[in-house]
């Protein structure tokens, strides 16, 4: 599919006489794809089995006048009110023990089957009055699973729920009591109705316990998921089934969800999701109107990942948004910057969130491409402009492969919440810190589950912070010819969150010679100086073994170790260790680096390569050995410009 943009659009938002117009305008602008519906039960059926549709297919039928193609959103994640006195226990319960109300959204228990059967049932309405539409172009299962903290219940629900999953996982409560080392602390259990939810214990559960339930919790998300997939697929089996993710949200296991999704797309908001996170202050003030320059060039990438090749951003932040304790607005050209760098990893559709800002309700601060008189905000113009260069570029085809892959894993990151050990140690964040120290050499890099059964191409895979292997990971790293960067703490643990016999990170001597016999977890702040450059902070291993020392730290601990192509992180570093130990990959694995200003990014599609300046400034770019022109911009980059060039070859894949 040709790239394009698209828009999310509210019809029940607005009068009927103003959507011919609304639907022109976005025509007119250059959209192709908007997305309606996902919260619109009351509207659909504003009384038990009072079904009001006529609206829809009129909204739909104007905007496929205008040429538009429509994505209707399963409107799943908004129940009306009258759902509650049909179902007053679908009402999600938090850890302490307290059940949500109405009057958001979200308002619903994954666990609760009533609640799944009605949101089956809303799907096959739909899907019946609205498959055969001209205009409808694929669906949206809910909106954004799990956002607002809705993925664990506390609830009858979810512990008849468990229990139920347990009993089939385990088969036999001696199996269950031996997993989770019930023999510790009297813990164990005579059967499976015994069984409480993790929650409002005297002090914390069994690892194993609070695992088990993470997973469980989970896989209610994939199950939600799949009978809305099933009932759309049946219905329609050439449209799209989509879902818009989030930003570093891992409370569910999205690579799961993705096995019944047959595009992944997220909701971008750079700004806010700088604001928002873990990330040190300074960053936070040197890109405060620009987002950090890889968080969103991680979750394309990851989410590529996620749909199997096919992904789209649902939701593209306009301007600011209203959900940050503060809301900056972007620097001019940045509504513009975030698409081309989606383009770039290889989207099909960016859609902008929303077509006009609601003067009313929760959003009435959030922006829109336009006013809340209608008349256009800046976002509309940098939209438009997108909308424009695509047109005249045409990149089409994909993201290129790239030649760094990054192992990423959602059990990994329940693992060390449950047990960090070191207040702050977590598996996303050295994902994250490596893919950083790749990008900025301007090498692509994917993003592979565990699940992940060949490494084949790839000059370099690292896999860092892992809870456990999986046996298709062990394979792929045995057959795997490129260099290999494990650690800290992976392999540490079994799948059951025990420390595997061999200890970590649980490697034939034969393929690494090290064991991790001793952790030294520091508190923040708290650094050791690694020989050479850069520190280690929050954790650090003591190993035993045979493997060569490359860094050590000023105390003679090794820092980095290797075995022919292997090489073991034992710590947590800081920006400069990491990206010492990335620099280090890089060159043993002789893998083709650019020379990025700072600030600058790239990603090549195809057979372009796509910069993006991240800086608050000008930035000049220097010519690549494998470029053969500019098709769009040049080497002179304004603060949140854009460049594309023409590579000399064709693009990896
Ligand atoms: C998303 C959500 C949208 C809207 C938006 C505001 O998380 O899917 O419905 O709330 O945030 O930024």
């Amino acid at each position: 599919m040709n790239p394009a943009i698209g828009v999310c659009y509210y019809p029940e938002h607005w009068p009927e006489d103003w959507w011919q117009t609304d639907a022109r305008r976005m025509a007119e602008l250059g959209i192709k794809v908007v997305r309606i519906g996902e919260f619109a039960w009351s509207r659909l059926e504003p009384q038990p089995g009072d079904l009001q549709l006529d609206w829809m297919i009129r909204a739909m039928d104007v905007l496929g006048q205008h040429g538009l193609k429509v994505i209707v959103g399963t409107p799943t994640a908004t129940p009306p009110r009258w759902m509650i006195d049909k179902h007053p226990d679908m009402l999600a319960v938090d850890a302490q023990g307290r059940r949500k109300g109405f009057g958001s959204r979200r308002h619903y228990d994954f666990s609760h089957l009533g609640y799944r059967e009605e949101a089956a049932r809303i799907t096959q309405i739909l899907a019946d009055a609205l498959g055969n539409h001209a205009a409808l172009a694929g669906w949206q299962t809910d909106n954004e699973y799990g956002c607002h903290g809705t993925t664990y219940s506390y609830s009858p629900a979810a512990r008849d729920g468990f229990r139920l999953w347990l009993q089939q996982k385990y088969g036999s409560i001696d199996a269950l009591n031996h997993a989770w080392g019930n023999v510790f602390w009297s813990m164990e259990y005579n059967h499976f109705d015994q069984i409480e939810l993790p929650n409002l214990l005297v002090c914390e559960a069994a690892p194993a316990h609070e695992l088990d339930f993470r997973r469980y919790s989970s896989d209610q998300v994939s199950a939600f998921n799949k009978v809305q997939y099933d009932i759309l697929k049946a219905a329609c089996p050439d449209l799209p089934v989509i879902h818009n993710f989030m930003s570093r949200y891992a409370e569910f296991d999205h690579f799961d969800v993705g096995q019944t999704l047959d595009i992944a797309s997220w909701d971008s908001y750079p700004i806010g999701h700088l604001a928002t996170s873990n990330e040190p202050d300074d960053i936070k003030r040197l890109y405060l109107r620009q987002g950090d320059p890889d968080n969103a060039a991680f979750h394309h990438d990851l989410y590529r990942s996620v749909g199997h090749g096919r992904w789209w951003i649902m939701e593209q932040q306009p301007g600011p948004v209203n959900w940050g304790q503060a809301n900056p607005d972007p620097l001019p050209g940045m509504a513009r910057l975030w698409a081309w760098e989606a383009f770039a990893h290889g989207a099909e559709v960016v859609s902008y969130f929303r077509w006009r800002q609601a003067p009313f309700a929760q959003e009435q601060m959030h922006a829109g491409l336009l006013r809340p008189d209608s008349e256009p905000a800046p976002g509309y113009h940098e939209a438009g402009q997108v909308a424009r260069e695509l047109a005249e570029t045409a990149i089409g085809g994909v993201a290129n492969k790239g030649r760094v892959a990054l192992v990423y894993d959602y059990q990994s990151e329940w693992a060390w919440e449950i047990q960090p050990q070191a207040a702050g140690f977590r598996h996303g964040d050295h994902v994250r810190a490596l893919y950083s120290a790749f990008r900025k050499h301007g090498i692509d890099v994917d993003v592979l589950p565990t699940s992940t059964a060949s490494l084949a191409g790839y000059d370099i895979v690292a896999i860092p912070a892992l809870l456990a292997w999986t046996d298709e990971l062990r394979a792929a790293i045995g057959d795997f010819e490129g260099h290999v960067l494990i650690g800290p703490r992976t392999g540490s643990k079994d799948q059951n969150f025990a420390i595997p016999a061999r200890l970590g990170p649980d490697l034939p001597q034969n393929q690494l010679d090290a064991r991790v016999i001793r952790v030294d977890s520091l508190p923040a702040g708290v650094e050791v100086p690694v020989k050479g450059g850069g520190a280690a902070r929050l954790w650090r291993e003591k190993t035993e073994g045979g493997a060569e020392v490359i860094m050590e730290d000023v105390e003679g601990v090794p820092v980095l170790l290797s075995q022919g192509k292997l090489f073991y992180l034992t710590a947590s570093g800081d920006r400069a260790l990491i990206q010492r130990v990335a620099d280090y990959l890089i060159a043993e694995a002789d893998t083709p680096t650019l020379a990025l200003p700072a600030g600058v990014r790239c990603r090549t599609r195809n057979h372009f390569r796509v910069y993006v300046n991240y800086s608050s400034g000008p930035q000049t770019l220097a010519p690549a050995p494998d470029e053969a022109g500019y098709v769009l911009g040049g080497p002179e980059m304004e603060a949140a410009g854009v460049t594309v060039a023409k590579l000399a070859t064709a693009g990896r894949d």
